[in-house]
């Protein structure tokens, strides 16, 4: 397997320096998943399904995939918190187990509750319909210009009051820090430099909202019901102890993971119906009975073919026994760089039936789109809605298709989709 080659080819040129060969090692990985996802997987999983050598781990089963990310003390995220700390930014993703991880976590979850989902809901059904008969008469939209990107984008200055000096540019913010934080493993210096000047101009637009709300709320202005206004009032009340620079950290982590993450989730998905002409009649007849909860399952479906990422990292703290008791079980050894393979996961047959076919009526707890265990995303019910929704005022346009030949193909920069020009008949 042409990986393993080139695995043990990089491990031979950085003779020993296991922190070097993990990190590469996972580009690596990364390049032969986007190249042929199933292949190296299912090769992985049925040979090595513990793969571990030299400082780096590959887990491609369903059970051991759960097993790890179930594990926060012994596998954590010590990798994510130096990129965060490098744009200045710590924020609780970066966190392992530890009282300030729930405490920024519960006060961020007070402040985005569930109960403001139908107002979510609505929010982003409206935009996303808006987006999409602004393009009717012309019957044809970029679906991630002008859908995937702006609805995220709409919803974030909604809801949490920081709608950035213009959409563009709060885009490629979050773009650019997405792709340090969690992406940029090898420490591409030129993505690091965009980093470093975009969280700078981030973080002082942030601390301007905090300050100007602060200054409004003492004018006697309480301003309107978003996430910044409550955070302010939960620290004037004494509610967190959290300062202006923390509140500040938690707001920029989750904005960073909102907007890329839903405009490529939303994208690939749409990208995957387009390239399977019999599930996208029957998603889209799903879509103009308005049946929100089977466009989910195809959204969700399709998800599990085109994912988002193809894996979670963890590094991991104390020599752990995965998979115990098993054929497979495999020690991996403590300070070993661990790539946690969601999408292989969803694709494992010892799990998943006919893990190959296009199936709707899957359980829920099948899919890992969202993690598991005590990082599972903090946008997962909002997620839940908006992706579907965005979905389906595509959907529902009638004989929905790419744009002829190569010019309808999704283009990608870098990691992000910048664009699928879609057609539809105009009304
Ligand atoms: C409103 C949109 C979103 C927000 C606010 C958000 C925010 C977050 C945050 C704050 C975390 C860290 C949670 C923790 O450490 O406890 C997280 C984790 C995660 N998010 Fe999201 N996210 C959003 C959308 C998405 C989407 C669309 C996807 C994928 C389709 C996604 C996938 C993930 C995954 C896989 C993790 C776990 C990371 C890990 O375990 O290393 N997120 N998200």
């Amino acid at each position: 397997m042409l990986f393993l080659d080139e695995f043990e080819a990089l491990a031979a040129r950085l003779a020993g320096d296991v922190e070097k060969i993990g990190k590469q090692a996972i580009g690596l990985l990364e390049k032969h998943t986007e190249e042929h996802p199933e292949m190296l997987f299912a090769f992985l999983r049925e040979t090595k399904p513990i793969f571990v050598a030299h400082g780096f781990a590959v887990v491609t089963r369903f059970e051991d995939v759960q097993e790890i990310l179930n594990h926060p003390n012994e596998f954590t995220v010590a990798l994510y918190l130096p990129k965060m700390e490098a744009i200045s930014v710590p924020f609780f993703l970066g966190f392992d187990n530890t009282p300030q991880y729930e405490h920024d976590v519960s006060v961020m979850r007070l402040a985005m509750n569930r109960d403001d989902l139908p107002s979510v809901a609505s929010f982003v059904d409206q935009t996303a319909n808006q987006l999409v008969a602004d393009a009717a008469s012309a019957g044809k939209i970029d679906a991630v210009s002008g859908l995937t990107d702006l609805v995220p984008t709409r919803l974030v200055a909604r809801y949490f009051g920081t709608p950035g000096p213009d959409e563009a540019t709060q885009l490629r913010w979050t773009r650019i820090l997405f792709n340090e934080t969690f992406l940029n493993l090898k420490d591409d210096p030129e993505i690091t430099a965009q980093a470093v000047e975009a969280s700078a101009e981030m973080r002082s637009y942030l601390d301007n909202v905090i300050a100007s709300r602060k200054a409004e709320i003492a004018a006697g202005n309480a301003g309107p019901d978003d996430v910044v206004g409550r955070l302010l009032h939960m620290q004037s009340t004494a509610q967190t102890s959290l300062n202006d620079t923390s509140l500040r950290n938690n707001l920029f982590g989750v904005i960073v993971g909102a907007i890329p993450t839903t405009s490529k989730a939303t994208a690939l998905a749409l990208n995957e119906l387009l390239s399977r002409p019999d599930v996208l009649i029957d998603a889209q007849r799903a879509a103009k009975n308005d049946d929100n909860q089977l466009v989910a399952a195809y959204m969700s479906e399709a998800m599990r073919f085109a994912p988002q990422n193809p894996g979670l990292l963890r590094k991991c703290a104390v020599d752990y026994i995965v998979a115990k008791g098993t054929l497979r079980e495999t020690t991996i050894p403590a300070g070993t760089i661990t790539f946690v393979a969601t999408q292989s996961a969803m694709l494992d047959d010892h799990i998943i039936d006919e893990p190959e076919d296009f199936r709707v009526d899957r359980p829920p707890y099948h899919y890992m789109h969202f993690g598991s265990g005590m990082h599972t995303c903090f946008g997962q019910y909002i997620n839940r809605i908006q992706i579907p929704l965005i979905g389906k005022a595509l959907l529902q346009q009638k004989n929905l298709r790419r744009v002829p030949g190569s010019a309808g193909e999704l283009i990608q920069d870098g990691p992000f989709p910048t664009s699928l020009p879609v057609e539809f008949d105009p009304v």
